[in-house]
């Protein structure tokens, strides 16, 4: 079966700055790599180590939020747009990063946080004090509350991070007065894009960025920004329609479209929108609205041969040839850990997807390790983009046993402990088995802000790189030889495959799973010619290993590597 492209979607494979369907590192700065020895990574850490995802042959990285913030969220709750965080350094570091990344092939993507900013913004404090009915109040979604005495929230959404997405305030008076949105953690209070104001300032921020050189956004939440009028109730059954994927949205992502447009080469722009159904993506990714948004379809799948099949055909429905593909982020539990435990397979699919990448319990890391990297194969054999999150090329398993008094997550607080949250995928990377930190810091430095556990040695980058075999040798080689192999063909054709196996052709090569815990013959009926890539050493050249990903040479394709449209079936 060959997916055909809907024309609609064909020229979002323009991406801007970008080259056709990228490699995209991204890089949680807190954890990369600290140059400054106070335990938290930074910018000039960064900076140094640029040529590691140069090297690994990425095309871009995307950065998460470094701009001033408090840090209740790590980031996502922004004091001020313009200015970098003082524990990531400086604007003129950030500079330093620009100008390293560009002279290394490298673009930066920064993260744009629009839904909300950190209370301790100037715009919110100005809110507090100004009182009810204010200018200032009127940027921000502050209501009174139901009640006889406006004691109850104005109506009964809830945060993602738990609990009401509601938080009461003290007037100026002191007396207790009204509410204010917060989609996520109360110190994030939500703006109110009806207002022009805002609008206005975020069209100045970003122009602020892009003269400064960056080449993109990834927009936060980006079907959040906007709320239904009236905020009525939500219907109490699963997905909040009223809270969410508001039509109003794609105002917002028209004019920051036009704007990057404006620019010689164009802007770059990538959404996260969590949606129960992958169809209400193809909104956002109107030709004059955002070149891409990230599919989390294939990310909450077990590891199966079918349900990752229709995760894929249901990305390229929704996305023609410009999936935005990942198979962790900074939001998620880490891959390895995900495919080292039980598989879900008879589960019906998750509406939550965020929850449904956050599972506890014991996983096989063996396993998890080869199977995440058997599926960094199968993604990065597909038309698209490939987002890698940082410490997923050494093959980096979450971190459960950390201890409770060293978690910062405000889910951890905000579920009571119920939930372990995300600082298990935040551990600083292991650069080196000896060493400060594990070669994250310089010597003689802090600690690390969130504890590496003494394991995390054995998946140190300065031993893989001596090992032929191992995770980082084998990312390395996925990613240099994509391009050569499936060029930027915009589909695939799927090969008759038996059960447990997945295969397609692309371009000049033809990429094949092996699912099961067995090794399986390569079917004679498939075009195959040399294999190029294994994801698994494979001493015969006709076997699949178990839980691996091979790319073999298209049968009679040619191996200098042009003409990469010829079969692009
Ligand atoms: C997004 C981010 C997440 C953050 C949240 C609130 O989902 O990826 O890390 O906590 O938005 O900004």
């Amino acid at each position: 079966m060959t997916l055909a492209l809907p024309t609609s979607l064909a020229q979002s494979d323009k991406l801007g700055p970008l080259p056709s369907q990228p490699a995209v590192y991204q890089v949680y700065l807190r954890s990369f790599r600290d140059a400054d020895g106070d335990g938290v990574g930074d910018l000039a850490g960064l900076r140094d180590g640029l040529d590691a995802i140069a090297a690994l042959g990425c095309d871009a990285v995307w950065l998460n939020p470094c701009y001033l913030s408090p840090q209740r969220d790590h980031g996502y709750d922004i004091a001020d747009y313009r200015q970098i965080d003082p524990s990531y350094g400086t604007l003129g570091d950030f500079d330093a990063v620009l100008d390293r990344a560009h002279g290394l092939g490298l673009r930066v993507l920064m993260d744009m946080v629009a839904n909300h900013c950190s209370a301790d913004h100037a715009w919110f404090q100005a809110a507090l004090d100004a009182g009810p009915g204010s200018e200032e109040r009127a940027r921000f979604i502050f209501r009174d509350g139901r009640g006889e005495h406006g004691e109850l929230p104005p109506n009964n959404w809830e945060s993602v991070f738990g609990g009401p997405a509601w938080t009461r305030v003290s007037e100026p008076d002191g007396q207790p007065g009204q509410w204010y949105l917060h989609s996520f953690d109360s110190s994030q209070p939500d703006f109110d894009w009806r207002n022009p104001d805002v609008a206005a300032e975020f069209l100045d921020v970003l122009r602020f960025w892009f003269d400064r050189g960056v080449d993109g956004f990834r927009i936060d939440v980006a079907h959040g920004t906007v709320k239904a009028l009236g905020l009525p109730d939500h219907d109490g059954r699963g997905h909040n329609s009223v809270m969410w994927d508001q039509p109003e949205v794609h105002e917002i992502y028209r004019s920051w479209r036009a704007l990057g447009d404006s620019y010689p080469g164009g802007k770059y722009f990538v959404g996260e929108v969590w949606l129960p159904s992958q169809d209400r993506l193809a909104d956002y990714l109107r030709p004059d609205e955002l070149h891409q948004a990230f599919d989390f379809g294939l990310l909450i799948q077990p590891w199966d041969a079918g349900r990752m099949r229709a995760a894929i055909e249901e990305g390229l429905r929704v996305a023609g040839s410009a999936p935005a593909w990942a198979l962790s982020n900074h939001d998620v539990h880490r891959a390895a850990t995900r495919y080292g435990q039980t598989q879900l397979l008879d589960a019906p699919p998750p509406t939550d997807m965020i929850s449904a990448a956050r599972r506890t319990g014991p996983a096989d890391m063996a396993l998890g390790v080869r199977r995440a990297k058997a599926a960094a194969g199968l993604l990065l054999a597909l038309p698209g983009s490939a987002f890698l999150y940082q410490g997923e090329e050494l093959g980096l398993p979450e971190v459960f046993d950390l201890p409770d008094e060293a978690r910062q997550d405000p889910i951890w607080f905000r579920s009571d402990g119920a939930q372990l949250g995300r600082d298990g995928c935040r551990v600083p990377l292991p650069w080196a088995a000896d060493g400060a930190n594990l070669g994250f810091s310089p010597d003689g430095g802090a600690p690390a802000w969130l504890p590496q556990p003494a394991w995390l040695a054995r998946f140190a980058r300065d031993d893989q790189e001596r090992r032929p075999d191992s995770p980082l040798a084998v990312y390395r080689d996925l990613i240099h030889r994509r391009r050569p192999l499936f060029g930027t063909a915009p589909s695939l054709h799927w090969l008759d495959s038996p059960d447990g196996l997945l295969a397609f052709t692309r371009g000049m090569g033809v990429c094949a799973v092996n699912f099961t815990d067995r090794p399986q013959p390569v079917p004679s009926s498939w075009p195959v010619g040399v294999r190029v890539v294994t994801t698994e050493p494979a001493p015969e050249p006709t076997v699949l290993p178990p839980n691996s990903t091979s790319w073999f040479q298209l049968a009679g394709s040619d191996p200098t590597g042009r003409d990469d449209q010829r079969h692009n079936l």
